[in-house]
C-alpha cells in the first residue's frame, strides 16, 4: 500500500504563525507538526509515501523531511498549486499511486491511535474512521438511519444531529482515482473528500471504522495548543 501526507494549503486561519511556514511544520510539543501523521503511517508499515505541498513552502519540507531515509522510507514530494480539495490529492498522485491501494493522512490530524491492523485487513472499497466530537460543524459529519447503517456523510452542515464525524486517514482502492476524477467541485470551488466517500457508500463500498482514542484536527489555535498539552503529557 502507497501513502500520501496531504499538507497543501497556506494555513490562513493560523496567521501570524503561518506567514513564513507551513501549517504541518508548527511545532506541536517538540516536533513538527507533520510527523504525527507520518507516524501513523510508519507504523502501519506504509514506507513509500508521497507528500503534497504548497509551491511556497517545499523547500521547507525538503529541508525538514528530506529523501525519508532518516525515517526508513522513501519519500516522494508534489505541488498542489491551489488549495482545490483533499479528493485532489488522488488526481495529484496518480502515477505515484499507480496500480496499488492507498492511505492518505492529512498533515495536521494527530491520532492517539494505532490503526495498522485495519489497514492490514484492507482489501477494498474505502475505509474511513469517525469519532465521536462536540461541535460537529467543523466537519464531515456521519448521518445513520433508523438501522443504525450510515446513510449519508455532510461537508460542514451547519447544523447536525449526529456528532460523529470522519477524520483525516482515508484508505482507498485503485478506483480512487477515478472517481476523485469524475468529481465536481462544490461551492467552495474544491474536490470534496466527502463526495468522494459518498460515492463508495452509493457502491456499498464504505468501511466506517469508529475508534476511542484522541484525536486532533490542529488547524486552529486552540486544538494546537491542545495537542501539544496531550503530547506532553502522554510523551508520544
Ligand atoms: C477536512 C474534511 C472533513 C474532515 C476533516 C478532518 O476538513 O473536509 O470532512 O472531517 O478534514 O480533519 P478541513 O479540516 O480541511 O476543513
Amino acid at each position: 500500500m502507497k501513502g500520501i501526507i496531504l499538507a497543501g494549503g497556506e494555513g490562513t486561519r493560523l496567521y501570524p504563525l503561518t506567514r513564513v511556514t507551513s501549517k504541518q511544520l508548527l511545532p506541536v510539543y517538540d516536533k513538527p507538526m507533520i510527523f504525527y501523521p507520518l507516524e501513523t503511517l510508519l507504523r502501519a508499515g506504509i514506507r513509500d509515501i508521497l507528500i503534497i505541498v504548497a509551491p511556497s513552502r517545499a523547500g521547507d519540507f525538503l529541508r525538514i523531511l528530506g529523501s525519508g531515509k532518516t525515517f526508513n522510507a522513501r519519500f516522494t514530494y508534489e505541488i498542489q498549486d491551489k488549495p482545490e480539495g483533499l479528493a485532489q490529492a488522488f488526481i495529484i498522485g496518480e502515477n505515484f499511486i499507480g496500480d496499488d491501494t492507498v492511505a492518505m493522512i492529512l498533515g495536521d490530524n494527530i491520532f492517539e491511535n494505532d490503526f495498522s491492523k485495519d489497514i492490514d485487513n484492507f482489501t477494498s472499497g474505502a475505509m474511513i474512521f469517525t469519532t465521536e466530537v462536540d461541535h460537529p460543524e467543523r466537519f464531515g459529519v456521519v448521518h445513520f438511519d433508523s438501522n443504525g447503517e450510515v446513510s449519508e456523510i455532510l461537508e460542514k452542515p451547519t447544523k447536525s444531529e449526529s456528532n460523529s464525524v470522519v477524520t483525516g486517514l482515508y484508505v482507498y482502492d485503485n478506483s480512487v482515482i477515478q472517481k476523485a476524477k469524475s468529481l465536481q467541485p462544490s461551492p467552495r470551488g474544491e474536490l470534496e473528500i466527502t463526495d468522494l466517500n459518498n460515492l463508495y457508500l452509493c457502491e456499498k463500498n464504505l468501511h466506517v471504522k469508529r475508534f476511542k482514542g484522541a484525536w486532533f484536527d490542529t488547524g486552529t489555535f486552540e486544538s494546537l495548543f491542545l495537542a501539544s498539552a496531550f503530547i506532553r503529557q502522554k510523551n508520544l
